[in-house]
């Protein structure tokens, strides 16, 4: 998120369907052109949010996680692009062109996020913690615009 550090809020999740509802509220929240990072460690729910924010894009089919592949892409009432740098550096995740084309027909969610910070902004920054001893996981959201700041708020409420 841009340079004033907008707003951070901070969510439990107590289940995956949890993580995937507030992931499908996100999506619905989406117009289009958003590029979205997720940063967590291996098994947090990265993907898991992502199954989630498909479903709000109107995406039926199944989201499995691209770490192989790099990228999937998915039709819906806007599409999903859906990154994951976790085998790569920022810097060749330029080179292959996976970070340079944003649609405004897409939505860009990129899973090791944090590898493209600073190459590319992003309109909501998601981090994701888990409690390895519970199914717990503490979902924090950081925006930057007052349009996904007041959704961020929002979100933590319900
Ligand atoms: N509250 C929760 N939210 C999300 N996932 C949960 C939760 N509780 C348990 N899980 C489980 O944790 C696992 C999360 O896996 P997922 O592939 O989404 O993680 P990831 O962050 O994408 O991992 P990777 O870094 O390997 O890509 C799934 O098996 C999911 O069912
Ligand atoms: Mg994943």
């Amino acid at each position: 998120v841009a340079d004033d550090k907008g707003v951070t809020v901070r969510r439990e999740s107590r289940s995956p369907g949890e993580t995937r509802r507030i992931g499908q509220a996100i999506g619905e929240h989406c117009r289009g052109g958003e590029v979205i990072f997720l940063r967590g460690p291996l098994g947090a729910g990265k993907t898991t949010l992502v199954q989630g924010i498909a479903r709000g894009l109107g995406i039926e089919g199944p989201v499995q996680s691209p770490s192989f592949v790099l990228e999937r892409i998915h039709r819906g009432r806007l599409a999903l692009r859906h990154l994951d740098l976790y085998r790569l550096t920022g810097v060749e995740a330029l080179e292959t062109g996976l970070l340079s084309e944003m649609d405004e027909n897409e939505v860009t969610v990129i899973e090791w996020g944090e590898r493209a910070e600073g190459l590319v902004n992003a309109d909501l920054e998601i981090r994701i913690d888990l409690n390895p001893q519970t199914l717990s996981r503490s979902i924090v959201m950081e925006a930057g615009s007052p349009e996904w700041q007041s959704f961020t708020i929002e979100v933590q409420r319900k």
